[in-house]
């Protein structure tokens, strides 16, 4: 992808079979990023207070610091209110990579959501799984050094920076639960439709506040590049309305020219509902 790191799951139906080679033997020989080949989780990950912190080296740490200031310097007057709110209710810092059973804590106090410790890339089933029960997986490794612009694989940067502020926010965190149980049902083109929407929303969504035009998405707000694209010129601007934010078009691999405005985050769950209520993906 052109910048950051988006997919958080993955669409797949392959399933590795018994004494075949492994998917990520096999990206190995294949030249593809072993990180970016989509897992499935062998039994319960580790949740809130049960995350071990790392032993991070200096380096790890080094990164971390180096993106957080860096994103933070260019989210005034760009990023929304409920995500730099959510910023300081997490408690997370510069100065180190923060511990996932803290920022549990602190999330949980605010919507009730806790963190998922996950090895890396998740098969949607799995990680709608864990939305629909309130719990948002995340990554604890960091991008190396070479790929603090860009990186094809998710990482703790994306995952907490990225994700974690707008799940402090009552109603957004009502809307992802609500998208986890829906998506966990959905089959087919309903399935495509509702990663349309994600992209549009959790990853590169933007709301209109009185100040002006703000982000909230986690795939922009992550990332150098979208962040100062995202609310320039060449970017067009339509309102959120979910049935024609199903139908556009996206390009994972470059900077995006359409995005959607919600209003409020009331918005993105009232509408979310009555949409998934008229497709019938909601009981
Ligand atoms: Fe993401």
């Amino acid at each position: 992808m052109k910048e950051g790191d988006f997919s958080d799951f993955v669409e797949t139906t392959s399933e590795p079979e018994n004494g075949a080679v492994s998917a990520y033997e096999r990206a190995a020989e294949e030249g593809i990023d072993p990180r970016c080949i989509p897992q499935h989780l062998d039994g319960p990950p580790p949740v809130g207070d049960a995350i071990a912190y790392p032993d991070y080296p200096d380096l790890d740490n080094e990164n971390w610091r180096f993106l957080f200031n860096r994103q933070m310097e260019l989210l005034p007057g760009r990023a929304g209110e409920a995500f730099l709110r959510g910023v300081e209710i997490l408690g997370m810092t510069p100065e180190r990579i923060p511990p996932l059973r803290d920022l549990s804590r602190n999330m949980e106090a605010a919507t009730g959501w806790r963190i998922a410790r996950i090895p890396g890339l998740l098969h949607e089933k799995d990680f709608f799984e864990l939305l629909a029960n309130r719990l948002f997986p995340s990554t604890d490794y960091i991008r190396g050094t070479d790929e603090l612009d860009y990186t094809p694989a998710p990482d703790c940067f994306h995952d907490m920076f990225g994700h974690m502020p707008m799940l402090t926010n009552p109603a957004f965190a009502d809307f992802y639960q609500l998208f986890g149980q829906v998506a966990l049902n959905a089959k087919g083109a309903d399935r495509t439709r509702l990663e349309t929407l994600h992209w549009f929303t959790v990853e590169f969504g933007l709301i209109q506040q009185a100040e002006g035009m703000r982000i909230f998405g986690a795939g922009i707000l992550s990332s150098k590049g979208e962040v100062v694209h995202a609310l320039s010129d060449a970017v067009t601007v339509h309102p959120f309305d979910p049935d024609r934010v199903v139908e556009q078009e996206y390009d994972v691999w470059h900077l995006q020219p359409v995005l959607f405005a919600l209003e409020s985050f009331e918005q993105l769950v009232d509408g979310f509902r009555s949409w998934t209520r008229s497709k019938g993906l909601l009981t």
